[in-house]
């Protein structure tokens, strides 16, 4: 079942979505060579609490903290660690979620840490475009597979990996809501409902489409060990278009 979200639902899912923005907001300000993963985690606590919020992703099946910290060729999971120093060069993908009042923003991000090469840097173009071009298919009546190949379209085009184990997911009360979003094509008939809220996260690789979960069962990374990106928003798919709840009110 595919839940329609109220106006108050839609209300609250935007002071999640604004709390999980303005983390994101101080992560580009504070990412740069030097800094552990393990700081940002504590920084983004501190933010989620300090606007009434609770950080969604911490004990969630056992999750240690409340982001996710990628480096390089890690895709998603990355637990932060002391010991993880951010360098010149690396990319991080920090997902965060903050549940405000029962409902839930859920958004990710991939930053530079000082400059980066060429090729990262296309990935991430590519990654945030793919985003971008999904998000605009969230129009109420139509295909959600739409979205799924709007992504995979920016995807190949751009020549990058699309990462296929995990996709984007329905949001709201849960974080993981039914739809499923595959970020490439499927034959799937589920239509997008009014109102009803989609996290949208394609990731995508420099290299192969393949990865794997490391010994600590969470941490995810490519096969080929190439970098991959991460860039994700909550977007409502109203009657005026898509909202996103995870930008900055
Ligand atoms: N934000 C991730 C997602 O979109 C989930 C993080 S997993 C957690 O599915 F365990 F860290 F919560
Ligand atoms: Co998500």
């Amino acid at each position: 079942m595919i839940n329609k979200k109220s106006r108050e639902e839609i209300k609250l899912m935007r002071m999640a979505g604004n709390i999980v923005a303005l983390v994101h907001k101080e992560m580009a300000n504070v990412i740069e060579p030097g800094i552990s993963t393990l700081e940002l985690d504590k920084i983004a606590y501190d933010i989620i609490k300090k606007n009434k919020a609770i950080p969604t992703f911490l004990g969630y099946c056992g999750y240690p903290n409340s982001i996710c910290a990628s480096v390089n060729e890690e895709v998603v999971h990355g637990i932060p660690s002391a010991d993880r120093i951010l360098k010149e060069g690396d990319i991080v993908s920090i997902d965060v979620g903050a549940t405000f009042r029962g409902l839930v923003g859920d958004g990710a991000w991939t930053y530079p840490v000082g400059k980066i090469s060429d090729e990262c840097a296309h990935l991430m173009e590519i990654t945030k475009n793919a985003l971008f071009a999904g998000i605009k298919q969230m129009i109420p009546e139509n295909k959600l597979e739409n979205v799924s190949a709007a992504i995979e379209d920016v995807a190949l085009e751009g020549k990058c990996g699309i990462v296929r184990q995990y996709g984007g997911h329905g949001v709201g009360r849960e974080m993981h809501e039914e739809p499923f979003l595959f970020n490439y094509r499927t034959n799937s008939n589920v239509i997008i409902k009014k109102n009803c809220a989609i996290a949208i996260e394609p990731m995508l690789n420099l290299g192969c489409d393949d990865v794997h979960t490391l010994s600590d069962g969470w941490t995810v990374i490519t096969n080929d060990k190439k970098p991959s990106a991460h860039f994700e928003h909550t977007v409502i798919a109203s009657e005026d278009g898509p909202l996103i709840m995870t930008e900055l009110m």
